[in-house]
């Protein structure tokens, strides 16, 4: 073999090497079924410094996707992803969980967004580095076990996206616990690659669905306010000209448009926030102007009673359509 081949020959072996080594990584991966729907999460645990390289990806059906280290929702160093507003990326927001509530926003939890994280084909593409995630203020992480619990969740199905790291999401359709092999996952420290298939890792026991009290009563109440009692309501003023049990009803329906208005807020996907609050601001008002209006006796029908009139069948229009968005 001649010099020039040889040295051609340890260029392409050189190369090759670089290509195929990839980082050290532990993978957990949920089968979402058909399509590019997989929930998949890689971990790689840096030798040489105290980084924590992590890959998180999964489908855009969700407002949100997390994981976190730890076996319970308290005290677990949570990241959370959602898509960032109008740039096709994502937003990476470092959490602490507390218990059973949103976990809350941590600004000293130094990790970085790296090139390549974004949303391609229907999928959150999420590679991050973290400078300081191998303790925390409630709990730590270890990288000297085959078995360090982890935690993931994922959002319900509804549009969200926000720039903000610390924007209030709703609350998990489904979460579920794993465990991984640190030791495996430790390595030069990268990206790790995308993972097919589980590896160093084991699933602890099976996916919850939340089920959500909230969102049904929240569904219950407005759906018989304005499907059943302000309509209703009108029929008692405008029919039959019944003004007290008019305003029985409505007074009624308003206090349970209220509840079911303040659940929203609570679990915070008021589906169309704009709507909804146009709609209670409005049933404020018919409230208020009624008192005064219903003074003045039905079968006149003044402006202003029609103006009245005209609003309220506006908020039942604009209820329903709500509901239904
Ligand atoms: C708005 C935010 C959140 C709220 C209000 C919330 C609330 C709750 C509630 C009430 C439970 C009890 C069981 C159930 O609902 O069926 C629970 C359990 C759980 N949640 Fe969350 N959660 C939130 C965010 C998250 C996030 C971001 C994760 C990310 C990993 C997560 C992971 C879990 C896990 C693993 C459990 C079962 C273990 C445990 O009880 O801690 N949650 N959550
Ligand atoms: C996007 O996802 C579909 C369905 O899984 C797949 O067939 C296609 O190759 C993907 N495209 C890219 C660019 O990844
Ligand atoms: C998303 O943001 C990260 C960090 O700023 C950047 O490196 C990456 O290129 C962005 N992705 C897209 C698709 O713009
Ligand atoms: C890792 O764990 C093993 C046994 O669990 C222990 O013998 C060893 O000292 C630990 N190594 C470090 C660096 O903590
Ligand atoms: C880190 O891991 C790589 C293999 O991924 C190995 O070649 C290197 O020697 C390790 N470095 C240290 C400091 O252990
Ligand atoms: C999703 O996961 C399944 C099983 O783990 C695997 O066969 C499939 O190739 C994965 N799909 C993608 C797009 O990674």
């Amino acid at each position: 073999m001649s010099r020039l081949s040889c040295l051609l020959l340890a260029v392409v072996v050189g190369l090759a090497g670089l290509v195929v080594a990839s980082p050290s990584a532990s993978s957990f991966v949920l089968n979402g079924g058909q399509n590019n729907n997989n929930f998949t999460f890689s971990v790689n645990v840096a030798n040489e410094s105290n980084d924590l390289y992590f890959r998180l990806e999964g489908p855009i059906g969700n407002s949100w996707l997390a994981v976190g280290a730890g076996d319970q929702m308290a005290g677990s160093l949570i990241f959370v992803v959602y898509a960032a507003q109008d740039n096709g990326n994502v937003t990476l927001s470092p959490r602490i969980g507390t218990g059973h509530v949103e976990p809350s926003f941590d600004e000293d939890i130094d990790v970085d967004l790296l090139d390549g994280s974004g949303i391609f084909n229907y999928t959150y593409v999420v590679k991050a580095v973290c400078h300081n995630c191998r303790r925390w203020n409630s709990g730590a992480l270890n990288v000297n076990t085959t078995k360090q619990p982890w935690i993931y969740a994922v959002g319900p199905g509804r549009p969200f996206s926000s720039n903000s790291k610390t924007a209030s999401i709703g609350l998990h359709d489904a979460y579920g616990e794993f465990t991984m092999n640190m030791i495996q996952a430790t390595g030069a420290g990268g990206v790790p690659d995308l993972a097919t298939s589980m590896s160093g890792a084991a699933s602890v026991g099976s996916a919850h669905t939340s089920f959500n009290y909230f969102k049904l009563f929240h569904a219950l109440f407005m759906s018989s306010v304005f499907v059943f009692l302000y309509p209703l309501g009108i029929i008692s003023a405008r029919v039959f000209g019944w003004i007290r049990i008019h305003v029985f009803k409505m007074v009624f329906a308003t206090m349970l448009a209220f509840t079911g208005f303040f659940l929203a807020v609570y679990m915070s996907t008021l589906y169309n926030k704009i709507i909804g609050l146009v709609v209670m601001i409005a049933i404020v008002e018919q409230i208020v102007m009624g008192f005064i209006y219903h003074r003045t006796r039905a079968e006149e029908r003044t402006p202003k009673v029609k103006v009245h009139s005209w609003i309220g069948q506006g908020i039942l229009v604009l209820g329903i359509i709500n509901g239904g968005l």
